[in-house]
């Protein structure tokens, strides 16, 4: 995939800034049948390159339990801490089961294998194929994700082409493109 503006972190700080919420491809309402069969309440669930869509808070409200959310751009996750306490109040039992964490999705050290029931990656992955020129990164990310969620499920809604999809394929439990 050629380079574009998504492949810089720069980019999606700047963007965060001014954005309050954008859902990239499916919102929940579309996806919930897939997940819910896919996910159990109590999954321990990592969406990974969370931005500032309201996924967390949908799936929180419809019973998910245990989510952690992940993004490169601390600007993103100031800002969701911030409006998680803004929907649910800082005593809110949501606090603690909506966690957001600054993070770079292929620098993940110190992560124990099986850390997660069910990886969501909903156009992360579309993102990190942009910078992408050799395909190493989404390969490197497909195995550590395979990692994180052992005999979990990896949920990827994509842009991206069939062949790069494949790789998921070989190695994990792919149920929704
Ligand atoms: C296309 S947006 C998707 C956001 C969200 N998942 C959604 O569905 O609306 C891609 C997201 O991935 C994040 N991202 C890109 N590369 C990343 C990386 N290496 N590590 C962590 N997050 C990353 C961006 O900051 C952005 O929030």
């Amino acid at each position: 995939m050629a380079p574009s503006k998504y492949d810089s972190k720069q980019y999606w700080d700047d963007r965060f800034l001014n954005e309050d919420s954008f859902e990239w491809l499916a919102s929940y309402s579309k996806l919930q049948p897939i997940l819910d069969t896919a996910i159990s309440k109590t999954a321990r669930v990592l969406n990974l390159g969370c931005g500032n869509s309201y996924l967390p808070f949908d799936m929180y409200n419809s019973g998910y339990q245990s989510l952690d959310n992940m993004d490169f751009s601390a600007t993103v996750i100031e800002k969701m801490v911030a409006k998680t306490e803004e929907l649910y109040g800082a005593e809110s039992p949501a606090i603690a089961a909506i966690r957001w964490t600054v993070q770079d999705a292929l620098k993940m050290d110190n992560i124990e294998e099986g850390s997660w029931d069910a990886v969501i990656d909903k156009s992360t992955s579309d993102c990190i194929a942009c910078m992408d020129t050799n395909g190493e990164l989404l390969e490197t990310l497909s195995r550590q994700l395979e990692f994180y969620a052992l005999h979990g499920y990896l949920i990827v809604e994509k842009f991206l082409t069939d062949e790069e999809i494949d790789m998921y394929r070989d190695e994990s439990e792919l149920l929704a493109t």
